[in-house]
């Protein structure tokens, strides 16, 4: 009977503490990963970052136009066939699109999105504290309508303090939208991943519809059992389950989410998963290569400290690195840095293509969410013991206290440590050896650039990513002044 009783409460703590929309990769809504190295996500005693560096995807969007096509086919069978549902299902044929502004619709930011993007601005500028007053701020953006967007609200949330709005004058965002997806950046660009040749031939994402293809029949069989009169096939399960995550970030509405088991998530997140780390990540032997770009600049800005800038800089770029982008270009990130791909035991990478580890680090929900990142800090720490006592004598500043710099990535706000690099607070890398690992370690992990991606032969190609110190030609890059209220004047 005890026994019964402790399983029924056990059993009811696991369905409440599995989060579905924490499993759905790409199409979850932004939550903070959990902190998988089980370091504290504040910032240690001591210490004060004084630069960041954030690589950013878009906030929530509604899909893309093959799978919106999916929704609809979806939608038109549950509509036009005569059938009976039950259980799970019992919803279905009452169950509408989420459009409602079809113009505006495929790839566009929704407003939890828009949410996403305010609430990071408001998140960042009191985490930090860098921007005083009226100051502004520079932000880097890849160019299409949606990352702009999200660069735009983030802004707005940044500077959203004190009564600055209406003043174009002050308190403003300039922000620095460059080419898209295109070959003609090369290393420089938030989308570097476009721009080299041959990493399309180390995509093998395809692997991941190979492993949906190994549980998506048994769910349909499993669902069919609640229909009479209508039957759903692997195609159907793809769409419901995608649609758990997307309606969550469009509209709210997690209907499509209770459908489905914890085990059938599982599954749902290893494939993306798999499409990732394959496609993007660690698994496809280019990734480094289009990654590590952002980490050399943001590194050797590190190395200087703030408000300076590299040599032949003509910009000296603000504390806070601000550059939004799209999913594929973050784990990109993650194998330039070294992360999330070698473990205790050599079984876990690469990751298998049948049989998910639940010891891997690499998984999708917890980088590519919506508005997901990879963030570098640099944290200046006092040397002296937080637990010593402080005099203060009236109306003097205290000399500074001698400090020392370390570097801390953080995924998704979880603090990731760099392997072999743990040995500062909060297991933070100091900055001479995290500069050191990325100029020989990564470096010769990635590669050269213009080298591994066949542009020997293209005389303006290169392999660094300039941006942050560097203004580019009106061909790659416009400024745009954030104007807080178009159209008004500030009169
Ligand atoms: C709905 O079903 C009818 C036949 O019952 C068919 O003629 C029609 O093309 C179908 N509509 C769609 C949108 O599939
Ligand atoms: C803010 O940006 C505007 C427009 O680019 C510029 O004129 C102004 O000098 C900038 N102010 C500061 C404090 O950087
Ligand atoms: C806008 O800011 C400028 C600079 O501080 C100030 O001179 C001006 O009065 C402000 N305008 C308004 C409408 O508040
Ligand atoms: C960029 O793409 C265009 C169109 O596919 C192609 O003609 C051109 O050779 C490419 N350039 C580089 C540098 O790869
Ligand atoms: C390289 O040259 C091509 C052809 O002249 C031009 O279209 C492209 O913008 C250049 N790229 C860079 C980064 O200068
Ligand atoms: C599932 O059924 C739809 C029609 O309802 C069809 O278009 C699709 O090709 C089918 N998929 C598979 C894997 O059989
Ligand atoms: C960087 O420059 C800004 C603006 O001039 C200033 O407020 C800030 O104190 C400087 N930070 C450091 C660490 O020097
Ligand atoms: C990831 O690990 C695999 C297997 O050890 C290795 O082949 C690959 O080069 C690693 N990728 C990166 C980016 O370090
Ligand atoms: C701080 O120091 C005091 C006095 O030595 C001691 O009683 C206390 O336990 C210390 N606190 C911590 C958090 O170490
Ligand atoms: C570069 O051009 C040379 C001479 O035309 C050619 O032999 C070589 O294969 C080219 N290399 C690449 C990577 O395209």
């Amino acid at each position: 009977m005890l026994l019964l009783v402790l399983s029924a409460f056990l059993l009811s703590w696991a369905v409440v503490a599995f989060d579905i929309v924490h499993h759905t990769g790409p199409s979850a809504p932004y939550f903070d990963a959990p902190s998988q190295d089980r370091i504290p996500v504040e910032t240690p005693a001591g210490c004060t970052v004084d630069q960041a560096a954030y690589i950013v995807r878009h906030g929530a969007r509604f899909p893309e136009p093959g799978s919106s096509t999916g929704w609809q086919q979806l939608y038109t069978k549950l509509q036009n066939n005569t059938y009976s549902a039950s259980g799970p299902l019992a919803f279905i044929s009452s169950w509408q699109l989420p459009v409602d502004d079809i113009p505006h619709e495929p790839l566009f930011l929704t407003s939890i999105g828009a949410l996403e993007a305010f609430s990071f601005g408001v998140e960042l500028r009191n985490r930090y504290g860098f921007t005083q007053g009226g100051d502004n701020i520079t932000i880097w953006t890849a160019g299409q309508q949606r990352v702009v967007d999200t660069a735009t609200y983030f802004a707005r949330g940044y500077l959203s303090q004190g009564n600055y709005l209406s003043n174009i004058t002050e308190n403003r965002a300039n922000l620095i939208m460059q080419p898209d997806s295109v070959n003609y950046t090369f290393a420089n660009s938030l989308t570097p991943s476009a721009a080299c040749p041959l990493y399309e031939s180390g995509d093998t994402s395809s692997v991941a519809t190979t492993f949906r293809a190994s549980y998506q029949p048994q769910i349909a069989n499993r669902l069919n059992q609640y229909l009479d009169g209508l039957t759903l096939n692997a195609t159907d399960i793809g769409v419901m389950q995608d649609l758990c995550g997307f309606e969550t970030s469009l509209n709210g509405n997690s209907q499509w989410c209770d459908v489905f088991e914890d085990e059938e998530w599982l599954d749902y997140e290893y494939a993306d998963d798999l499409n990732y780390y394959y496609g993007s990540g660690p698994g496809n032997p280019f990734s480094a290569t289009v990654g590590f770009p952002w980490v050399k600049a943001v590194s050797e800005l590190f190395a200087l400290g703030p408000n300076e800038t590299t040599p032949g800089g003509n910009i000296i770029p603000p504390p806070l690195l601000m550059g939004f982008t799209h999913d594929n270009n973050l784990p990109p990130i993650i194998s330039a840095l070294g992360l999330w791909n070698t473990s205790v035991s050599d079984s876990v990478y690469p990751l298998s293509l049948t049989a998910p580890d639940p010891r891997r680090k690499f998984r999708s929900s917890y980088i590519v969410a919506f508005r997901g990142y990879v963030a570098l800090e640099r944290l200046a720490c006092t040397t002296t013991p937080a637990n010593t006592t402080v005099f203060h004598l009236a109306n003097t500043t205290p000399d500074p206290v001698p400090t020392e710099v370390f570097v801390r990535v953080r995924v998704n706000r979880a603090p990731v440590v760099i392997p072999g690099c743990t040995s500062g607070p909060g297991s933070t890398c100091p900055l001479a050896d995290f500069t050191q690992y990325v100029q020989t370690t990564r470096a010769a992990a990635a590669g050269d650039f213009v080298q591994m991606c066949g542009l020997q032969n293209i005389s303006n190609a290169t392999s660094d990513a300039t941006f942050f110190t560097v203004a580019d030609p009106e061909s790659l890059q416009t400024v745009v002044p954030l104007n807080y209220v178009v159209g008004m004047t500030n009169t």
